[in-house]
């Protein structure tokens, strides 16, 4: 795993949409001190000026920062800022690159730290996905977060966590981007039979009780349509692909945290109920449509009809009847009759 502040000796490109992270990052580095503009610049291999352009650009985006003669400067509010109520609290660690945030997390959380935190990375280099595959994780102005949370819940909860997980994420991206994303159960976030995300929940758990969770969320913000590998090019693709312009990666982010923290809150406190119908059937994208449900080796088709309370996806069979629950399994769209 290598933190970002090892990468600092790298030199970003003077055009690196990094720039402004690596300027936070210095400067929550030295927190509460300063840095001078001389040092910054050395540091970025930039000229000053350039590095007051990028910081022009971070106070665009809402940061603030204080400059002292002689000493620098230092934020005068941290990145946080974007983040709102209960999501300043919240700990976030920034990586250049490590295996997998879920991993990272599971670590933390396993070594004490104290929850909620993030896990934010540019890059993995063994990004996991469902039923074992791998997750791409390119650092290609992708994200790839993991949320760790330690709640008092059964495990039977998990399935309908990641359910509202995934609607508020749908929700998030509706509003902060004006597009309309849906969701494939159990973990796919899609635009047009095209996958732009994905979720991992795991869990440590202690007899019926869950010890921590770590929720992770890979998403596709910035990558063009020709970023991918051959066996991707055709199922991925990006928010800013669908939105035809690149993404500002911090202000999503801050907005992600700020809705996922609420999201938690409401799940372990049992007010999701009110809403999770709603927001799974407003986004959902089998619902009505054939489907095919591979489970333990045995394939069911059959019409799906939404998720039961447990998360469980219900499938109506041709012939009619009460339609079969799965609680796992792997679902495609099948062509209609
Ligand atoms: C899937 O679609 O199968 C789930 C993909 C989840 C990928 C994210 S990226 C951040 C976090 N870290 C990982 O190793 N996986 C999740």
């Amino acid at each position: 795993m290598r933190r970002l502040s090892v990468v600092s000796t790298v030199a970003a490109p003077a055009s690196s949409p990094s720039t402004e992270l690596v300027i936070l990052r210095e400067l929550l580095a030295r927190e509460p001190g300063f840095m001078s503009g001389a040092a910054l610049a050395k540091k970025l291999g930039l000229s000053r000026v350039a590095v007051w352009q990028h910081m022009e650009k971070l106070r665009a985006q809402g940061f603030a920062f204080e400059a002292a003669r002689a000493r620098g400067y230092r934020l005068a509010q941290r990145p946080t800022q974007h983040l709102k109520g209960r999501a300043r609290d919240f700990s976030l660690t920034l990586l250049d690159e490590v295996d997998s945030t879920n991993d990272e997390a599971a670590r933390q959380l396993a070594g004490g730290r104290p929850a909620p935190f993030v896990i934010l990375a540019r890059r993995q280099t063994r990004g996991r996905g469902r039923l074992g595959r791998a997750w791409h994780s390119e650092a290609n102005g992708n994200l790839y977060a993991s949320f760790a949370f330690r709640p008092a819940l059964a495990p039977s909860g998990m399935p309908t966590f990641t359910l509202w997980m995934g609607v508020n994420v749908c929700e998030l991206i509706a509003n902060f981007c004006a597009i309309a994303p849906g969701i494939k159960w159990p973990n796919d976030l899609f635009f047009d039979g095209r996958k732009a995300g994905g979720m991992l929940t795991e869990a440590r758990i202690d007899a019926d009780q869950i010890r921590d969770l770590v929720f992770g969320l890979g998403l596709n913000l910035n990558s063009p349509a020709g970023a991918w590998p051959a066996e991707l090019a055709r199922r991925a693709t990006s928010l800013a692909e669908q939105t035809a312009g690149p993404l500002d990666p911090n202000r999503f982010t801050a907005a992600l945290i700020g809705r996922v923290l609420l999201a938690y809150t409401q799940f372990v406190e049992g007010d999701y109920r009110k809403t999770f119908a709603d927001l799974w059937n407003r986004h959902d994208v089998l619902r009505g449509h054939p489907v095919a449900v591979l489970q333990a080796g045995r394939r069911f088709a059959g019409t799906a009809a939404g998720v039961d309370d447990a998360g469980s996806l219900l499938v109506r069979a041709p012939g009619g009847g009460r339609p079969l629950r799965f609680q796992a399994g792997e679902v495609t769209l099948e062509k209609s009759a």
